[in-house]
Formats: structure tokens, sequence, C-alpha cells
């Protein structure tokens, strides 16, 4: 039995992480999905929310599971040795650096995490969660970009985020 690991911030999950999700939940016998955090950056999504998007989009693939843990996916690969693989999408070769840096850096904090790439399907290349944010942020349309059952979701939160920060704005210019 072949089990992978699909870490990301998923923040919030987009069409584009679904495209290498259900490719790779084809290519191996189970599929671990884990929201981890990238201390670097600021998240919208909180990860029991980042969780719940994710359980909502991936309600129909009958091999994968969904977990979160705060630290290292190195040391979370090394809790669990069932798991053979890390998977990670890649959509152009700008992701192709840090990407590349990540792989080296799990496999020297631990030699037996392995990383593979998939190339994102082409009509996912241009997907982010920052772009999705953005367009979401606007009250833009994100039919193409995210999953159906979670749009209203995304959309409410954001919105509400953006609200928040430019109240916070005019008071700070009030001052
Ligand atoms: O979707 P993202 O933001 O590109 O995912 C990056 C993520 C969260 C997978 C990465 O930052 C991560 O693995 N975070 C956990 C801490 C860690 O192990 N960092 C890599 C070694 S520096």
């Amino acid at each position: 039995m072949k089990t992978a690991i699909y870490p990301g911030s998923f923040d919030p999950v987009t069409n584009g992480h679904l495209d290498i999700i259900k490719r790779a939940s084809k290519m191996f016998d189970k599929l671990v999905v884990v929201v981890l955090i990238n201390p670097l950056k600021n998240y919208s999504f909180s990860i029991p929310e980042r969780v719940g998007l994710l359980s909502k989009a991936c309600g129909d693939i009958p091999n994968i599971e969904i977990d979160s843990y705060d630290g290292l996916l190195a040391d979370y690969f090394k809790e669990h040795p069932e798991i053979d693989v890390i998977v990670k999408g890649l959509r152009a070769t700008s992701d192709f650096e840090y990407e590349f840096q990540m792989a080296h850096t799990n496999k020297d904090l631990n030699p037996r995490a392995e990383t593979v790439f998939i190339p994102a399907s082409a009509n996912t290349t241009f997907i982010s969660s920052s772009m999705v944010k953005q367009v979401a942020m606007f009250g833009g349309d994100l039919t193409k970009y995210v999953p159906p059952e979670i749009h209203e979701q995304i959309s409410a939160k954001l919105t509400a985020e953006f609200a928040e920060k430019k109240r916070m704005a005019r008071l700070r210019a009030e001052q």
C-alpha cells in the first residue's frame, strides 16, 4: 500500500489544489492532505476553517484523509511511518526554486522524506489562494477558482476581513 502526503496552507483550498488532490489520489492508495503553517505568512482562515473547507471540497474522493499539524512537515513524516512520499504541485517555473529548496530542507531534516512534483493542469496554473482572496475581497466571481460548495463561506469571510481592514485604515487616517 502506497501512501502520499499533500501538505499546504490551503488558505483557502482552490481548484488548483483540488486538481493535484484528485490526480494524486489516483496515483496512490491513500492521500493524506495536511494543513500546515508557514509562520512567515498571514492567514485569513483558522486551521479548523481550512480543514472544514477542505473536507467540503474533497467530500467525494474516497481515499483521502484530512489532517492538520502545528510543526515541521519533516516531523509529521517521522510520526507517520506509513507515509511514503510528499506530493507537491508545480504551477510554473516560478514555483520551482522555492519548492526545490523546501524538498531539500525536508530531506535534510528527515532523509526518508522524498518529494515528487506533479505539474498543475494547464487550466489551473494561474490559480492561487492569494489571487482567490483578492477576487473574493472585492466581491468578484469565484466560480472558476474554488468549488461551488465553499464559495459562500469564502466570500463571506473575506468580504468581512476586507471591510475590517478598511475600517482600521480609516481609523488610523483619522488619528
Ligand atoms: O501552500 P503553501 O503555503 O505553499 O505551503 C507551505 C507549507 C505550509 C507546506 C510549508 O510552509 C510547510 O511545510 N510548513 C511547515 C513547516 C515546515 O516544515 N517548513 C519547511 C521547512 S523550512
